[in-house]
């Protein structure tokens, strides 16, 4: 049995760090492993110009812990409104590593999502052209008439189809895949779209969260779903095709915000992440095809280079955290996996 496995240093290729005092308490844990992190611009009011993005670069930077080399690539949150010249001109500038596409109303702070697809046709086309990324939350949200269960597969076939017809060139990838129609749409689509998978959705269906008992911090967008779908999931991550690579969406909320009588999507996850997804390759004997999904397959897709450091896991248990805490009125937040069994640890990096 492996006990310790050595890989490339991983990248988070979907994050949520929030602001103010949220951002202080949660930056750390994804700094102490992961090399660079795509962070998700849904701040409110979202990061929508080249001065947003840098303004709130420098803050990501300054609740990084003293000598992190950890490197946050920023994304502008797509609207009706966008400006192509300002995406490609970020782009040029290096402070753009991609565009977030969030139809209105899929998730946490998409008001200002999408509401019109033809509206957003000239950013695509810049982006086709310069060969920039576009990363997108993929469920359709708008019609009611959808059910949550299904918001993966329709947006796929009513928005993403088209899109890739549209713009043969234009690299995508389809974020937090949910569903054994999602995985199958990658693959097939491969190289021109690519797919991260949070670990949640590796091992959570929707019995986990509703069959013996609410599980409130299970609620996610999108949300976890059968088991077929979970098992399609799960077995395209350890898989180790190029297509599929590490994304945690990791997305804290105050406990009271998840607890609410309306409460808000998103798990909190990034303390026992790479942890996590350790303990998914080690189970599914795939420990092998670690290194691609975590460290490999996700620059591939976007064009750069691997970190060179290095980090090391042993199998050594530790108990998850439950929560923590948050300056201010905010209090805390809970943590996904908490008083559980961590099987994995880092030793190193
Ligand atoms: O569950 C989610 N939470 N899904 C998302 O897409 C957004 C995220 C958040 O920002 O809380
Ligand atoms: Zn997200």
């Amino acid at each position: 049995m492996t006990e310790r496995i050595t890989i490339r240093k991983p990248d988070d290729w979907h994050l949520h760090v929030r602001d103010g005092a949220m951002l202080k308490a949660v930056m750390g844990f994804t700094a102490r492993h992961f090399g660079r992190a795509i962070i998700m611009p849904n701040l409110v009011p979202p990061v929508t110009t080249i001065a947003d993005a840098l303004a709130y670069r420098e803050r990501v930077m300054a609740a990084l812990p003293e000598g992190s080399t950890f490197q946050p690539l920023m994304t502008c949150y797509l609207t009706d409104e966008t400006d192509p010249d300002e995406v490609e001109r970020g782009f040029a500038d290096g402070v753009f590593t991609g565009v977030k596409l969030y139809p209105v109303g899929a998730t946490t702070n998409s008001a200002a999502g999408v509401t019109d697809f033809e509206k957003i046709r000239p950013v695509l086309a810049r982006m086709e052209k310069i060969g920039m990324r576009l990363l997108i939350h993929g469920e359709e949200a708008a019609d009611p008439a959808v059910d949550v269960f299904d918001r993966e597969a329709v947006f796929i076939e009513k928005r993403l189809e088209p899109m890739t017809k549209d713009y043969p060139g234009l690299r995508i990838v389809l974020e937090h895949l949910s569903s054994r129609i999602g995985v199958d749409y990658v693959r097939a689509k491969a190289p021109q779209i690519g797919g991260t998978i949070t670990p949640y959705h590796t091992l959570l269906n929707r019995n986990h969260m509703l069959g013996s008992g609410i599980r409130p911090y299970y609620y996610c967008m999108p949300i976890v779903k059968r088991e077929e779908d979970r098992r399609a999931v799960h077995d395209a991550a350890v898989s180790g095709e190029a297509c599929f690579f590490l994304g945690t969406d990791s997305a804290p909320h105050p406990m009271a915000a998840k607890l609410a009588v309306v409460g808000c999507a998103g798990l909190f996850n990034a303390p026992v992440a790479i942890e996590t997804y350790a303990k998914v390759f080690d189970e599914a004997g795939a420990l092998d095809k670690f290194e691609a999904f975590a460290s490999l397959n996700g620059p591939a897709h976007y064009g750069l280079a691997p970190n060179e450091d290095t980090i090391t896991l042993e199998r050594s248990p530790w108990t998850g955290p439950d929560e923590v805490k948050i300056d201010g009125p905010e209090d805390r937040a809970l943590i996904y996996r908490a008083g559980e069994t961590i099987e994995w640890r880092v030793v190193e990096g």
